[in-house]
């Protein structure tokens, strides 16, 4: 019958499965083979009814994202559904995997649903972007009341199947998906359930349609972290539309705004790291085939703040660790922070009660080197200070197993030198985190020079486990993220010297949609840490030492760039921040000037990109797309914006280009002129999307 779609009778059920790997997305083949499908069982007079099911390792996981922006193909998936909810023979969607999206939507057009019990739906297109654009917006409030709705549709995220039950999403929990789908279509056929269509109960709208309090509380509290999403508003938008317009208008409005949104530049920047964030995770230059190592146990070394957070990423997924430590008052500090850190999240609610005493139970402490010789993979992440790593190197090659694998958590040093410091540097590499490392979802996986494939894949491997996303990147003084960070920094400490203050400089980029600048930023991670290391390289930088020698380390000591009022993480500008930035460059004979705020994000940005071009050049990442990941997930770019080299190509490189050689002449530094690599794509008219084409 079809490729992707088929259709067979089981004595008066016909059974429509959708085989289209990988996650059944509704391609135009499946939608048209659906269609034929169920006329084909209609058509049939032996059926009394029909199930819809899928084949692999999920039910229907959304529309087909490769199809977006492109001409659409007939039938559409609104007109799928009209043919489902309005076929004459009930139907029942039996659901196993993930519903997602069209896949939930479709369901939701079927007159019943059953699901096994590890399924899980949800309509995630806030996340792309979007909202439910083939009815999802109006059935799911009338299957599980508007509240959960709009809670679910704003938020993008899943329930599983005993909440959608209870819900009413889901009419039944089943063993299996076929059989279960199959017994309870007879159940329907014997009891001669109704055609039930969700389009016309609107029994669970009635008390919200009572009190329009109870819609617009719950769809405040589910746009409450979002910001400056356009996706999440029209969502609840559309949601609301289910109290306040009649069925079919109400899909003709979600259409609309459906349609809006898809044809918006936030869509096409989430629908890009969608699959950027798929890309990052293959990695170029490794044999086909080749298998990562097998990972049952791991051992981390130094229980400060990266090891410990890095101990409970792995405790969270359920894999044991040995957390190593010089004393036992070390090792008492550490496990004493993470153990808080559980019972805190535990007490708002974010874990199971009981999640803090199993998570703390999988993490064993020990004092000494010698504890690694169990472990598949051994994270090292001891103080940043060279000597020191290639001594804890030197101990981990003397007690590690044969094939385990060696990572650093180093941000800056040289992977290469540390891997000599042993006789296996096949098994070297760097699994980079970023603070707080149980929390921030990128791990840059860094490849040395002499680090295996199998190595490599082990580690991007067991990041993808632990809810990581992986990136791997070359070895280089900052690897891909801190290295760009680093050139921002610089031009942001510049301005302080030319004229701007640190609250005009991070509210630019607070704008632009970054959490926060980069002088709270500095306020957070303790300005002390700095100071010392310029120390220790004889570095001058008279405004930010100046602000240390008055004892300001930032939010630790209550006063850093900011002040911050007792207890509170907000910075509030300071006058005598203001006074010392003026009184330094008054002695220094500078004349200040006033700077506007283009200038502050063109110069922010754009030496950025120009790190990232000539990231690129060095072949330290694999793809532009890669640097994009890095950002989104290490440093809370904004997903609507892409990504820095995203948005390079949406702001045009040529405009680039010619700026930052501006800059270069106005402020006298030959290092902001572009790299050849972004002059070439400039010249060319090119895009850095070009280079992954290529
Ligand atoms: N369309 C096209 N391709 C898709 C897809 C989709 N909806 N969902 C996943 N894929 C592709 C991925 O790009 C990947 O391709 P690759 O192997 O070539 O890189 C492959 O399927 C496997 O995906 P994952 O690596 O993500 O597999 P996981 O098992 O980790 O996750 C998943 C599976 C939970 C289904 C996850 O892929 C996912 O969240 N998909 C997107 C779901 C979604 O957003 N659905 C809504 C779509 S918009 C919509 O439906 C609009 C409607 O309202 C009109
Ligand atoms: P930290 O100072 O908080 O912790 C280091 C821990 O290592 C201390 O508890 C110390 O007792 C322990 N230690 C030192 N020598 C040891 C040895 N020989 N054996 C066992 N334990 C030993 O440092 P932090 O911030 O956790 O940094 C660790 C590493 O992670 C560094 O390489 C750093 O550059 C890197 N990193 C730090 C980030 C951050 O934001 N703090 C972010 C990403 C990476």
């Amino acid at each position: 019958m079809s490729q992707v779609v088929k259709m067979e009778r089981h004595d008066a059920v016909a059974v429509v499965t959708i085989d289209s790997p990988p996650v059944n997305a509704l391609s135009a083949a499946v939608r048209k083979g659906i269609v034929d499908g169920v006329n084909a069982a209609v058509a049939d007079p032996a059926v009394k009814a029909i199930v819809i099911t899928c084949a692999g390792r999920t039910f229907i996981a959304g529309a087909d994202i490769t199809e977006f922006g492109k001409p659409p193909q007939s039938p559409s998936l609104h007109d799928v559904i009209d043919v489902i909810e309005n076929c004459p023979k009930p139907i029942v969607a039996a659901i196993h995997g993930t519903a997602l999206g069209g896949g939930l939507e479709l369901a939701l057009g079927c007159h019943y649903r059953v699901a096994t019990k590890e399924a899980k739906i949800g309509l995630p297109e806030v996340k792309l972007g979007l909202l439910p654009g083939a009815g999802g917006t109006q059935r799911l409030p009338r299957a599980v009341g508007p509240e959960l709705a709009v809670k679910m549709i704003v938020g993008g995220d899943f329930i599983g199947a005993a909440e959608a039950l209870k819900a009413g999403a889901v009419d039944e929990i089943v063993d299996a998906q076929v059989a279960g789908g199959e017994a309870f279509a007879k159940k329907v056929i014997a009891d001669k359930k109704p055609l039930r269509k969700l389009r016309d109960d609107d029994s669970k709208l009635a008390a919200a349609k009572a009190d329009k309090s109870i819609f617009t509380n719950a769809a405040a509290a589910a746009n409450k972290k979002n910001r400056g999403l356009e996706a999440p508003l029209a969502a609840a938008e559309a949601v609301s539309h289910s109290l306040d317009q009649p069925f079919d208008q109400a899909i003709k409005s979600e259409r609309e705004l459906f349609t809006k949104l898809m044809n918006g530049e936030q869509s096409k920047a989430q629908r890009y790291a969608f699959f950027a964030e798929r890309e990052a995770a293959k990695v170029a230059g490794v044999p086909d085939g080749t298998k990562g190592r097998d990972v049952k146990s791991v051992a981390i070394i130094g229980a400060g703040t990266m090891g410990g957070g890095i101990a409970m990423s792995f405790a969270n997924a359920g894999i044991p660790v040995t957390l190593i430590e010089t004393g036992d008052e070390q090792l008492k500090r550490g496990l004493g922070i993470m153990q808080k850190n559980y019972d805190a999240t535990a007490a708002r609610g974010g874990i199971p009660a009981d999640a803090p005493a199993k998570r703390m139970g999988l993490i064993k402490g020990m004092v000494g080197i010698e504890n690694v010789k169990d472990a598949d993979l051994i994270i090292e992440a001891v103080f940043e200070t060279m000597a020191i790593k290639k001594e804890v190197f030197g101990k981990i090659d003397q007690f590690a197993k044969k094939g385990a694998v060696l990572a650093t958590n180093t941000s800056y040093l040289n992977i290469n030198d540390i891997a000599a410091m042993t006789k296996r540097p096949q098994d070297v590499l760097g699994m980079h985190f970023f603070s707080p490392a149980n929390v921030m979802k990128l791990c840059e996986i860094v490849r040395a020079e002499k680090t295996a494939p199998d190595a490599l894949v082990t580690a991007v491997n067991i990041a993808k486990k632990i809810a990581k996303v992986p990136v791997v990147v070359g070895v280089c003084d900052g690897f891909v993220g801190n290295r760009m960070l680093a050139a921002r920094g610089k031009q942001a400490e510049k301005f302080l010297f030319e004229g701007a203050l640190p609250q005009q400089v991070d509210a630019v980029l607070t704008k632009f949609g970054m959490p926060m600048g980069p002088f709270a930023m500095g306020d957070l991670a303790g300005l002390d840490i700095g100071w010392r290391s310029r120390q220790d390289r004889g570095i001058k930088s008279e405004i930010a030492d100046a602000i240390c020698e008055a004892g300001r380390f930032g939010q630790k000591t209550g006063k850093g760039y900011y002040k911050y009022e007792a207890g509170s993480r907000a910075p509030l500008p300071d006058p005598e921040i203001e006074k010392l930035i003026e009184e330094t460059t008054a002695k220094m004979g500078i004349k200040r000037r006033q700077i506007s705020d283009d200038e502050i994000l063109e110069r922010l940005m754009y030496p950025m990109i120009n790190e990232g071009a000539r990231i690129l050049e060095e072949k330290i990442a694999q793809r532009p797309s890669d640097i994009d990941i890095t950002w989104l997930y290490g440093y809370g770019w904004p997903v609507y914006r892409g990504g820095p080299m995203f948005y390079a190509d949406s702001v045009g490189l040529k405009k680039i280009a010619d700026r930052l050689s501006f800059y270069a002449k106005q402020t006298n530094d030959p290092t902001l002129e572009p790299t050849p690599l972004l002059k070439k794509l400039a010249d060319e008219g090119k895009t850095f999307a070009s280079l992954a084409k290529g």
